[in-house]
């Protein structure tokens, strides 16, 4: 059961404990916070050092903007900013700033451009409309599982490679690594399943050295930074962090979107009347749905922020589950409308490290819509979902669903 949690408990929510998450509704947290306490601090709680949280649009966009004061080289997100930091630091796109980010950032910036990417999109699409035609033809599904589970891994398995008999394995082990709907996997599940993907990405790295193709590895591969080529350890780092950032939070928002609609028919016949634009429709659906909660940084020189003094080595955390629901911001942020213009959402981040899939993320959401719009007249739940269990991913692991069909757009070829 969720429960709401109310002003007067603000100095005992922990966000560092993935139970908060899971059994609490925090909209009356946040809205504290960002209207009095806008730098707030949690204290170290279960073992875990203590925090600071900003929870305003505004200030979000600061910190990611602002590489001078904050780092990302000791971790950006809680599990390695508490844990010590990072062991991709200075070699993962993520957790790499400064001239070494940038170079960085344009070799992978290259393979995941709309120009490259014409092809992978079409790929999404013919898979997507596949799946969800025949979700629609059988009636129902789960379709956290049978759809929302097989879209991004399917796109960034092939953008990278990987064979297709290897991916329901890689899907486990992404799902292990950052978050679950079972209380029983912990901490140390979570970071075998993380050495296991690395693990994994070493033999094929092997593989594509010996005999290079024309995938995103065998490029990496080919790749140099300021002359020197990569190593296969910097080669493995960013194919982690494509298929951990390409996979879960793409899958999340999608399960997310799905759910929404279901509950929300007006909103969805604006979407089948074509009374919305897809794109538009596809920015609130990231905004509400915010799959990654947070993300954060290590003060580097002291700075200040609303009077509060923040001290080098101290951790500070970006709150998108908050920013994304400023009323500063956002009009009626509470009203999931899928023709909100403008909507500056955070859901992607912001400044020098703005999320590079990005544009396949939007492609992903784009046909899902799409394909819905098409081939369903409309679509319920037949079941409670289950949430997940994690402080930095937000969302549902299951999401039964019934599928109306559009029988007229069924009957169209694609
Ligand atoms: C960065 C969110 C999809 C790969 C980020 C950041 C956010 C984010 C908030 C900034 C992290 C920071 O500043 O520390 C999302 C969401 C997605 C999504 C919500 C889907 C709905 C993808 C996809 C890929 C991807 C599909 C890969 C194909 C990355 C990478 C970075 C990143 C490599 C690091 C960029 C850098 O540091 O310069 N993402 N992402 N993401 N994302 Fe995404």
């Amino acid at each position: 059961m969720t429960v709401r949690t109310t002003a007067r408990h603000i100095d005992t929510v922990d966000l560092g404990d993935p139970a908060t998450f899971a059994e609490h509704d925090l909209g009356a947290f946040w809205r504290t916070l960002r209207d009095t306490a806008p730098v707030h601090w949690n204290p170290p709680a279960g073992g875990r050092k203590g925090f600071w949280v900003l929870s305003r649009h505004e200030d979000i966009m600061a910190a990611y903007r602002d590489d001078v004061n904050f780092t990302s080289e000791r971790g950006n997100v809680l599990v390695t900013l508490l844990g010590g930091g990072d062991a991709g630091a200075g070699r993962m796109l993520a957790v790499t700033d400064g001239p070494r980010h940038h170079e960085l950032r344009k070799i992978l910036q290259r393979v995941l451009s709309p120009r490259v990417l014409d092809e992978v999109a079409r790929t999404v699409r013919v898979n997507t409309r596949r799946w969800i035609r025949e979700a629609v033809e059988s009636g129902g599904c789960d379709f956290a599982e049978e759809i929302a589970g097989r879209i991004p891994m399917t796109t960034i398995s092939s953008l990278l490679g990987v064979p297709e008999e290897d991916r329901e394995f890689l899907l486990s082990l992404t799902k292990a690594a950052l978050s679950t709907e079972d209380e029983g996997v912990g901490e140390v599940d979570s970071e075998m399943a993380r050495n296991e993907i690395l693990m994994y990405f070493m033999d094929i790295v092997e593989e594509r050295r010996e005999s290079p193709g024309d995938d995103v590895i065998s490029m990496l591969v080919g790749s140099s930074l300021d002359g020197v080529p990569l190593s296969d350890e910097d080669v493995v780092l960013n194919c982690y962090s494509l298929i951990i950032g390409g996979d879960e939070t793409s899958r999340l928002t999608m399960i997310d979107c799905v759910r929404t609609l279901a509950a929300r028919p007006e909103e969805w016949r604006r979407l089948k009347h074509g009374e919305v634009a897809v794109d538009t429709a596809v920015d609130e659906v990231l905004r509400w749905a915010s799959p990654t909660m947070h993300f954060g940084r290590s003060v580097v020189r002291e700075t200040e922020l609303h009077g509060v003094r923040l001290q080098p080595g101290e951790i500070v955390t970006l709150w998108h589950a908050s920013g994304n629901r400023d009323e500063r911001v956002f009009d009626r942020p509470g009203t999931f409308d899928l023709g909100r213009t403008p909507n500056k959402h955070l859901a992607f981040g912001y400044g020098p490290h703005f999320c590079v899939g990005s544009y396949l993320a939007k492609v992903e959401i784009a046909e899902l819509l799409m394909a819905l719009r098409d081939f369903t007249t409309g679509f319920e739940q037949t079941a409670e979902s289950l949430p997940i269990r994690s402080n930095f991913l937000t969302g549902f692991s299951t999401l039964p669903v019934r599928f109306l069909p559009d029988h007229s757009g069924m009957k169209e070829v694609d």
